[in-house]
């Protein structure tokens, strides 16, 4: 083009965008119009070339004919897809060829100049939603994947709901505040991420697992109630809804109970719903105890789209024929369970299936009865006589024509197995609704669980500044595992977005719970000293929760993984596949923070 030279600059410096590319519509027809974007597509149609022109608003069709600009036809010949261009033209009508898919299909824009802004080498995919592209390769290239519009809307999104959460919150008397991101350990149960001090070689920093402790003390200050949207850092193992690095909506609030936090965040997450989807969340939300949620559905975290409660039978198998069920029984800790499927025509092998299932939560078994017009069938039916059939059967609520299933075993894993295969089989049998949103609390959590290697010693179940509830508090040294907690989940449609509680805010209950996850007082002082001097100054009694933006995103964005509602996310091996972090450093770097790689 032998004015290719002259024009340069002039588009962005001269003409300017006077429209994105998804602006266009019919009443637009005759105005001159300037666009820029990237070209997603151009097509040779008999003289004329077709090219769609993307930006982050849209698509517009442009049309380059020999007759109305010979000099930019010539042009367009050169266009590639993902080339960068300015074009300069007029806003006509399609006429017949209206495209009704695309926000500004009655119109396309007649070419009058163009500008090449930049070029591209081939990209290695396709830059259009529906991607069968494998993720590492999108993640190498993560600025052409954002490119493609459904990352682009899953980002705008997550800004909107960004400001959401800040309305809201400020209208509801919050202070956004932050907190420091080289800091010290604060336990939340993963491993710490730690940065070497150059200044005081052999000391580290930990990155926040969140900001827990900071935003008590907020409260120590007065600042009463709180919130940060938050980065943590946990170097724990990673799956679809985790990440190292990942982001929290972070909320503290004085002068509370368990209701108050509750019905704060209820109204948050029903603002979220309404305005990123337009979905009424109906307040309140429901709300299940710990111990019911376990009872009737398995787990903590149970999904409430559908039925299959689960039903527990331990008192009836005492004295079961069946040994496997009366030994369970009879086990401190032991539990049967039965999980109900309402006339269901499962064969041997689908069953069968079902007992590989459960085998990774620890069930060593899983037994199985048909309820048929002349009986139970199935391989234990015999070993049940017919005053515990009756017995079981109304407890589950048994009818002709239905499964029953059966774990005996100690009762979390009794419960989880059963709970799991409860999902598993519905997600099978697709009686999940769609478009769903079944929002509850779980609330009342056990304070302490066991060490999963040191059976002798109990760890903080949410985490050690949790209350527990005032009825349990003589309980912690003696029983601790009957000790609940003023702790409290919330879980939609089976995933845990956020979790929360009543603190303690007196000096000697956190003594005790400290004594009692083994630390003595030289370590509690040592690593919380901090928190123990600040309960000494007058700590109003006050509480919390943190939402996982990142999993309330997924939500919105009906996205499988966060990943796809991170910009810039890492892999299962915490990875980052575009800049190649973690990587390795330069000697004399190590050398600066006295460091050695020994391994
Ligand atoms: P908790 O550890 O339950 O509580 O975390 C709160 C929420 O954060 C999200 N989340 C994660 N999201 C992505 N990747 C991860 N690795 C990850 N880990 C947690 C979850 C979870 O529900 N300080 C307490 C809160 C409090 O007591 O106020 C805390 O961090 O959605
Ligand atoms: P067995 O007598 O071990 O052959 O078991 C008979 C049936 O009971 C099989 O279907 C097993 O899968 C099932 N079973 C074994 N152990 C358990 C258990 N702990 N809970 C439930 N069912 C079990």
């Amino acid at each position: 083009m032998a004015h290719e030279e002259e024009l340069l600059g002039r588009f962005v410096e001269e003409l300017k965008r006077t429209h994105g590319c998804g602006a266009l519509r019919a009443s637009d027809i005759g105005a001159e119009v300037v666009l820029m974007g990237w070209v997603a597509s151009r097509r040779d149609h008999g003289g004329c070339i077709f090219v769609d022109l993307r930006d982050r608003d849209g698509t517009t069709q442009v049309v380059f004919r020999p007759d109305v600009d010979a000099t930019s036809h010539a042009a367009a010949n050169q266009l590639r897809g993902e080339f960068v261009i300015g074009v300069r033209g007029k806003v006509v009508s399609r006429g017949e060829n209206v495209n009704p898919k695309l926000a500004t299909g009655e119109i396309e824009v007649d070419a009058h100049e163009l500008e090449i802004l930049n070029r591209s080498k081939p990209t290695p995919f396709p830059i259009e939603d529906r991607l069968e592209t494998a993720e590492p390769v999108r993640l190498e290239h993560r600025y052409l994947d954002l490119r493609r519009p459904l990352m682009q809307k899953n980002l705008r999104l997550r800004s909107r709901v960004n400001k959401i959460v800040r309305d809201h919150l400020d209208g509801h008397g919050f202070t956004e505040l932050e907190t420091p991101i080289l800091t010290k350990s604060t336990p939340e149960g993963a491993r710490d991420y730690l940065v070497p001090s150059r200044v005081q070689p052999g000391k580290f920093y930990a990155l926040p697992q969140s900001p827990q402790l900071f935003k008590q003390l907020f409260m120590v200050a007065g600042f009463d109630r709180y919130y940060q949207i938050a980065r943590c850092f946990r170097d724990e193992d990673l799956r679809a809804d985790r990440q190292p690095e990942f982001t929290q909506v972070d909320i503290e609030m004085s002068f509370v109970t368990e209701d108050d936090v509750i019905e704060l965040t209820s109204s948050l997450v029903a603002a979220i719903w309404k305005e990123a989807r337009d979905v009424t969340v109906p307040l309140p939300i429901p709300r299940l105890s710990y111990a019911d949620a376990i009872a009737r559905f398995g787990v903590d975290n149970p999904d409430l789209r559908f039925g299959l409660e689960l039903a527990e039978i331990t008192d009836l198998c005492m004295t079961s024929g069946f040994r496997v069920f009366a030994d369970a029984a009879g086990r401190p800790g032991g539990a049967v369970m039965a999980l109900r499927l309402p006339k269901a025509d499962l064969s041997r092998s689908e069953l069968d299936t079902f007992g590989e299932f459960v085998k990774p939560y620890g069930a060593k078994g899983l037994a199985w009865i048909r309820v048929q017009k002349d009986g139970w069938q199935g391989p234990i039916a015999k070993f049940i006589d017919a005053a515990d059939k009756a017995a079981i059967a109304s407890r589950a609520g048994l009818e002709e024509g239905d499964l029953c299933l059966f774990v005996a075993d100690a009762r979390v894993v009794a419960a989880t197995s059963l709970g799991r295969l409860r999902v598993h089989i519905a997600n099978k049998t697709g009686i999940v609704p769609k478009d769903r949103w079944s929002f509850v609390w779980v609330e009342r959590f056990p304070m302490f669980e066991r060490d999963k290697d040191d059976p002798g010693r109990w760890n903080a179940m949410h985490h050690p500044f949790t209350s527990p509830l005032p009825e349990d508090e003589d309980k912690v040294l003696g029983d601790p595992g009957a000790v609940r907690a003023r702790a409290y989940d919330i879980v939609l449609n089976g995933t845990e977005l956020g979790g929360g509680s009543i603190r303690i805010h007196r000096r000697e209950v956190q003594s005790i719970i400290f004594e009692r996850l083994g630390l003595s007082q030289e370590q509690a002082r040592a690593k919380f000293g901090f928190l123990l001097a600040a309960l000494e100054y007058g700590t109003p009694p006050h509480g919390g929760i943190a939402l996982g933006l990142d999993r309330v995103l997924a939500f919105l964005c009906g996205a499988e993984s966060i990943r796809d509602v991170i910009a810039y996310p890492k892999t299962q091996k915490a990875t980052d596949l575009m800049c190649e972090a973690p990587s390795n450093v330069d000697p004399a770097q190590l050398a600066e923070l006295k460091l050695k790689i020994i391994a």
